[in-house]
């Protein structure tokens, strides 16, 4: 028998803007959701209890993320598949596990509390760790990048996803470093950027977010992710069926916002990375905005859960109209500002 799942105790990743994707969602009427990004499965937890009738997939690039799901698919009596992958993949993933197309799409973008808070896992200076930044199992790790990547090619990554102006100087002082050893941990590079990085004294940010979050970008290719999880969603929803998208910093933000405004026929041009006109074919309308402007969190959610003081929540319902052919290239980066100081070369 089909029963809901609300009584599975939460995990420790306090679900972001629940009651809003939610209410953006509509699940009632739908057979299919997907969860691109399952974490500690909030989300997914919260879509099973609204709806009975409602069959989820859920995705992680994590292995650990989709081991600790196998008590909610026990719970979830067969109404839950869980997927290890990536989320740009997601048409093709589903196809593998012969679904093919789904009613709503969730994405919750970034890094969920557990992967942040494991010292092993190296994503945060807050604790000493291997420098490691990975969510999924493989791939070159940050220790990788920052040991072995150009000067210019670190400048540019700390620049353009970090947004970090003092990019060249961090990118040269880990050059430095480099000639005297491998930089292995969290606390090294840490210290390396606090060197040569300055914070408002009072500020609570430590010299190196910036740093830290453009490897991370970097290493997981976060970015390039989500372009390609915004065409396969695109590609993979039914006419009618709903994108739900969370995005944490201005860089990811865009990038939703970019493409919802190109694919609603709002943008007159489009950018050159997502055109709204395809030559010859007028506007492309695969979707119309659910959300006309961004839905942030309320105080009380921030003073709840202080990682959700970023959180940005847009979403569009996809309309009758094909999926256009796939890009040639999606360069994410070459829509993004040119350092200062000419980092790049
Ligand atoms: C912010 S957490 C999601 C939390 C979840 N909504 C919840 O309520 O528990 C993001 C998750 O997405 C996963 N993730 C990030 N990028 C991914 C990608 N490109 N493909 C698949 N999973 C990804 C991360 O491993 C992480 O577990």
């Amino acid at each position: 028998m089909k029963r809901a799942v609300g009584s599975v105790p939460a995990g420790p990743h306090i679900p972001v803007l629940l009651d809003e994707v939610l209410a953006a969602l509509a699940l009632p009427g739908a057979a299919l959701a997907v969860d691109g990004t399952f974490g500690a499965g909030g989300y997914t937890r919260a879509m099973l209890a609204a709806d009975p009738a409602l069959r989820v997939v859920a995705i992680d690039r994590d292995p650990s993320a989709i081991a600790a799901g196998a008590g909610l698919v026990a719970e979830a009596c067969g109404r839950l598949r869980l997927v290890s992958g990536c989320f740009g993949d997601l048409d093709a993933l589903l196809a593998d596990i012969g679904e093919s197309q789904a009613d709503r799409i969730v994405l919750d973008i970034g890094v969920s509390s557990m992967q942040l808070d494991q010292p092993e896992r190296g994503f945060s200076f807050r604790f000493d760790g291997p420098l490691d930044m990975r969510m999924g199992a493989d791939g070159p790790s940050a220790a990788d990048l920052v040991n072995e990547a150009d000067e210019a090619v670190l400048a540019d990554i700390v620049y353009h996803y970090g947004e970090e102006r003092r990019a060249r100087a961090v990118a040269r002082t880990i050059i430095e470093a480099r000639r005297r050893g491998r930089i292995e941990t969290t606390a090294q590079l840490a210290d390396l950027v606090a060197g040569v990085v300055r914070t408002e004294p009072g500020s609570g940010i430590h010299p190196a977010t910036r740093t830290f979050q453009g490897l991370r970008i970097a290493v997981n290719d976060e970015l390039g992710e989500l372009v390609r999880a915004l065409h396969a969603a695109e590609r993979a929803l039914r006419p009618g069926g709903r994108l739900a998208v969370v995005t944490f910093h201005s860089l990811e933000d865009r990038i939703v916002k970019q493409f919802f405004a190109a694919r609603s026929g709002r943008a007159s041009q489009g950018s050159r990375h997502l055109p709204g006109a395809l030559p010859g074919n007028g506007p492309v309308r695969s979707f119309q905005l659910v959300t006309k402007g961004p839905v942030l969190p309320g105080e009380a959610e921030i003073a709840r859960n202080p990682r959700a003081r970023s959180a940005k929540l847009r979403a569009a319902e996809r309309t009758e109209m094909p999926a256009p052919a796939p890009l040639d290239a999606i360069r994410t980066l070459a829509s993004l500002p040119e350092p200062r100081g000419g980092a790049r070369r």
